[in-house]
């Protein structure tokens, strides 16, 4: 391996993952609830954006200028291509954290977000993040920052080394990172058929190894199998944040915000007596067993009056983002499963389903005759179905019309893309500003409806010519379907569904 790596895993790309958490738009509703002023968003930049989508889809759907590092240079070509394909300015670099850093040619930037970075690089690239943040952070700025957290993996962490160890001792020379993992996943599983006491005592062990035996060797390189992993714990990561004068403003996991479905009456009243953020937030994290953490903080938090947290909260606007008819009133926290009351929530969500933006304010006024919601109660429910991606913040819509066509372009690009391959399954949206879930399928589906076919039949046999050509077939209960006859009768089922559901919506976001 070569020295720029620093340890890091460079022979096998990452997945290309779309994260909504950093969407600059989402950081409002969390900002707005912990009574701070937003920041205005001109600028933002994502550390380490692997293979670049949430970077390449936030730049195109907002007149946000985005910038970008990732030191694997095929990744950050990709995202190049991606920022091509829309039309937009955004520059997307193979530097390395360290040559990021000494470029004095960036802007200050409003947004700094990185995703799945913070604890798996060494202790001398978080130094230079935190360098990075110092010094091209604007005041009033908020940094986004997910990590694995010490208390939820303290049991897997010898796992971890074992398998690790195994690929660095064992592996042949000249073998691939992708066959070292699979040599080092079978080793760990002879091991723990042995049932060695260290998983006899440490009941998450074998569970995990299961599950890393059924994912994906691109993901698990990048996951486990670099020289540095270092979960850590909030206090810990206070302390660095400390340093570049940043606090913490809130959890971006906007489930974490509902206490009563997380934490216990005891727990509740405990973590209310402790007025140390770090203690209370560490001794959370330990009530709920958090393996990964997602928070955003802030440099220089300007704080709002109530009144004025209120009115701005009303002013916020959001959209749907799933099909009305796939949402579930039925909600999983740390406590477990609660159903959620439904004359409270069907009303809102039923407003919603017109996939029209909405401000917080509009549904309040809609629904003023349920006795039951209020202004806190459309609040929470934003909570929840934002962190599930059902419902998502909006933007305004001059925005919405000036990102317009970088969009369509970026998503004409994707969905063509998407003929000969399922890697990607968002598109952008100029609505929310980010992306939404968009199979396969309902990508071809779209392009085949583009063309003009608006039966099921016709947008289910162009999508059957597409696979044939490429000697496909659709997978139904795990099984590819063989003749021709099955595959077109799955397509049309899938394709009604498409028509009858999925559309509206994708129209309502304006994705084509
Ligand atoms: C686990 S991946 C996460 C990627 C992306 N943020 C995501 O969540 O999809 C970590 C990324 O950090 C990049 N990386 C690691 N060390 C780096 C360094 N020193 N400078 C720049 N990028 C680095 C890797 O190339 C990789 O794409």
């Amino acid at each position: 391996m070569s020295d720029w790596t620093a340890g890091y895993v460079a022979d096998i790309g990452y997945t290309y993952g779309y994260y909504k958490e950093l969407n600059p738009l989402r950081i409002r509703l969390a900002l707005l609830n912990a009574g701070i002023e937003p920041p205005k968003q001109s600028t933002a930049c994502e550390l380490g954006f692997g293979q670049g989508l949430s970077a390449a889809i936030h730049a195109a759907a907002s007149d946000t200028q985005w910038f970008g590092n990732d030191f694997l240079p095929s990744q950050a070509a990709f995202a190049q291509s991606l920022a091509e394909a829309a039309g937009v300015p955004a520059e997307f670099t193979d530097e390395s954290f360290a040559e990021f850093l000494a470029r004095d040619d960036l802007p200050k930037f409003d947004f700094i977000c990185l995703h799945g970075i913070w604890t798996w690089v060494s202790e001398e690239n978080r130094q230079l993040i935190m360098a990075f943040i110092r010094k091209n952070l604007k005041v009033g700025g908020v940094v986004y920052v997910s990590y694995n957290t010490q208390v939820g993996w303290a049991q897997i962490m010898p796992l971890r080394r074992l398998m690790v160890q195994h690929t660095q001792r064992m592996g042949a020379p000249g073998e691939g990172t992708a066959q070292r993992i699979r040599q080092a996943l079978q080793f760990a599983d002879q091991v723990i058929k042995t049932n060695p006491l260290h998983a006899t005592a440490n009941a998450q062990v074998s569970p995990k190894l299961q599950e890393l035996l059924s994912q994906d060797p691109h993901y698990l390189a990048h996951e486990y199998f670099n020289r540095d992993w270092q979960p850590m714990d909030f206090a810990d990561m206070a302390d660095y944040m400390a340093v570049s004068k940043l606090e913490y403003a809130s959890s971006a996991s906007y489930l974490d915000l509902i206490e009563a479905i997380n934490l216990s009456p005891d727990q509740q009243t405990l973590l209310a007596q402790i007025g140390d953020v770090a203690l209370r937030e560490n001794t959370r994290d330990f009530c709920v067993d958090k393996k990964f953490r997602k928070d955003y903080w802030v440099r220089g938090a300007r704080n709002l009056n109530p009144v004025q947290v209120i009115e701005s909260l009303r002013a916020e606007r959001v959209v749907m983002t799933k099909p009305r008819g796939v949402i579930s009133l039925v909600l999983e926290g740390a406590l477990g499963v609660a159903d959620l009351a439904a004359d409270v929530y069907d009303p809102i969500l039923d407003f919603l389903a017109d996939y029209q933006p909405h401000s917080l304010g509009e549904i309040e006024q809609a629904l003023s005759s349920h006795e039951k919601i209020g202004l806190q109660e459309i609040v929470q429910a934003m909570f929840i179905f934002t962190h599930r991606g059902e419902i998502q913040a909006a933007q305004s819509d001059q925005a919405t019309e000036k990102a317009q066509a970088a969009c369509t372009r970026l998503n004409q690009h994707l969905m063509m893309r998407s003929q000969g391959s399922d890697e990607v399954y968002f598109l952008a949206s100029p609505v929310t500003g980010g992306g939404i879930e968009v199979t396969r399928f309902q990508q071809l589906f779209l392009l085949a409806y583009q063309q003009g076919h608006t039966q099921a039949e016709a947008l289910a046999s162009l999508v059957w010519s597409i696979l044939e050509s490429q000697g496909e077939g659709v997978s139904k209960y795990g099984q590819i379907l063989q003749t021709p006859e099955e595959n077109l009768a799955e397509l049309t089922e899938r394709a009604q569904d498409f028509l009858r559901r999925d559309l509206p919506m994708f129209q309502g976001l304006k994705l084509i």
